[in-house]
């Protein structure tokens, strides 16, 4: 497996885009995150963010065990609490075809939040299907299946340190 985002370099990107969340929530933000992907990514994100926080997660589904979209999006885990009115940050690890950010933006704006934002650690613009706004990107990468740091192939490797491309 080739490292194509080293965990120093992830780690100094984290606290970046920390400092930019924080800079444009000064009364505090509500943090989404979108399980299972984004756990590392949350994780550390939330430490490095110097204001007032809140976290909340949800779970969907759109790849099985294939490692490319079947633009089927299926919510598994809703939220705990409702939206109305917060500050609220969409955290998810990647942005492929756009098909899971556009159905969960979708979603979220419905609840009336105050403001709605959205931070992805990767994102890769050759695939995308759809157009979707996202605010806050790590990194922009090739279109190569990747794993660790969150990122999985049928569950696997979501515990490396940094990010790899899976060799086919
Ligand atoms: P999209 O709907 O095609 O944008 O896909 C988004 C979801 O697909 C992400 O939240 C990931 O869970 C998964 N995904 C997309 N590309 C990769 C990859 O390279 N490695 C692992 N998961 C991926």
């Amino acid at each position: 497996m080739n490292v194509l985002i080293s965990t120093e370099d992830i780690q100094r990107r984290v606290r970046e885009m920390a400092q930019e969340i924080a800079r444009d929530h000064p009364d505090g933000v509500h943090l989404v995150a979108v399980l299972k992907g984004a756990f590392v990514f949350l994780s550390d994100l939330a430490r490095a963010l110097p204001g007032s926080c809140s976290l909340d997660f949800m779970a969907v589904s759109s790849y099985g065990k294939s490692t490319s979209s079947s633009g089927q999006v299926q919510l598994l885990k809703d939220l705990d609490s409702g939206l109305e009115n917060r500050p609220v940050v969409i955290v998810e690890d990647i942005v492929d075809t756009g098909l899971t950010l556009t159905y969960l933006q979708d979603i979220l704006r419905a609840r009336a939040p105050r403001s709605l934002k959205t931070a992805c650690l990767l994102s890769k613009p050759s695939r995308r299907k759809v157009e979707v706004q996202v605010e806050y990107i790590g990194f922009t990468i090739e279109d190569k299946f990747v794993v660790g740091y969150g990122l999985d192939h049928a569950e696997k490797y979501r515990n490396l340190p940094y990010i790899a491309v899976l060799d086919a």
